[in-house]
């Protein structure tokens, strides 16, 4: 197991967050389920990523459970869907993911994307539900820089992380320097483009120089610039080398893979996620 796979970061309430973690948007079945989270408990993964949306809180909280592990050991991120937002119907369906999950807290609760009429009654029920301890951290997923400055006009307490897209293709530097300069966390959702920056030809040559796969160098940028990570597989030796980061680039490898950007999104445009009320 490498040193990344058990470093974690100290957020600004106090709370330790593991840099990698493992997604699980379309594990879909209790027996793909258990076969994944049981290779990524024995690999090192400690973080374990959903949301409302993905419809497997029940299902990720029986894999883990089987773990037998104290829940203390695990951490569990979750996040409240657009359908579900405002103050009543946040702290609710909350209560009901927990219940899905077998767990009596979420170690963090995101708002998985900003939408305007319910924006700032979401939030004061994250603040509550984080005051009951229902939720040892709260966040947001999908906020842009003006997202975040609007909620800063009303929230008495801001957000820990920001979990956003981002890969070689949408590195997102400003946004993840604003939320550097905020002290919230960037967290990449996608970190691997879902598959769309593997082919890279350039990504390619440093992975064949490092003796590392494409996707191990994509994670490493990734965690070496600071941003934390959930990549997804169902596949059991992609999950074990996508937490077996324990090499290094140099700046100028890391400068290359900056300057790959595009701006080129494989998932919504949040603004419009915003404004429209739901994802379209
Ligand atoms: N907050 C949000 O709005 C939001 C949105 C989307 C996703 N997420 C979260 O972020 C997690 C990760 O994002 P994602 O699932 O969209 O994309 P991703 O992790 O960037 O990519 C997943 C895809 O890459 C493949 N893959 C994984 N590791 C690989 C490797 N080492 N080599 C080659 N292929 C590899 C997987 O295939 P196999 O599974 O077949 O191995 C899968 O098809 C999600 O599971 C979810 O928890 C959050």
């Amino acid at each position: 197991m490498s040193d990344i796979s058990t470093k974690t970061q100290t957020l600004s309430d106090g709370n330790d967050m593991p840099l990698v973690g493992f997604g699980t948007y379309l594990i879909d079945t209790p027996d793909k389920m258990d076969k994944a989270i049981t290779t990524a408990y024995e690999s090192g993964y400690r973080l374990f990523d959903t949301a409302q949306l993905y419809q497997n809180e029940a299902i990720l909280g029986e894999s883990i459970r089987k773990l037998g592990v104290n829940r203390s050991k695990i951490f569990i991120t979750d996040k409240i869907t657009e359908m579900n937002q405002g103050y009543d119907l946040t702290i609710d369906s909350a209560e009901y993911s927990l219940q899905q999950l077998g767990t009596d807290y979420f170690d963090l609760l995101l708002v998985h994307w900003p939408i305007s009429d319910k924006f700032f009654d979401t939030w004061r029920a994250f603040e509550e539900l984080k005051k009951q301890g229902k939720a040892k951290s709260i966040g947001v997923s999908n906020f842009t820089q003006s997202h975040l400055q609007l909620l800063k006009t009303q929230a008495s307490e801001m957000p820990v992380v920001n979990q956003i897209e981002t890969h070689p293709y949408l590195t997102q530097s400003p946004m993840v320097a604003f939320d550097n300069k905020e002290s919230i966390l960037t967290q990449a959702w996608s970190p691997l483009g879902r598959g769309v920056v593997l082919n890279d030809p350039m990504i390619a040559k440093m992975a064949a120089h490092h003796e590392r796969s494409v996707a191990q160098v994509i994670l490493r940028w990734q965690v070496q610039r600071g941003v934390a990570v959930i990549p997804k597989s169902q596949t059991a030796s992609r999950i074990k080398e996508n937490i077996d980061l324990d090499f290094e680039l140099s700046d100028d490898e890391m400068s290359m893979i900056d300057i790959l950007n595009k701006n080129q999104r494989n998932g919504r445009e949040p603004e419009l996620v915003y404004e429209m009320g739901k994802q379209y």
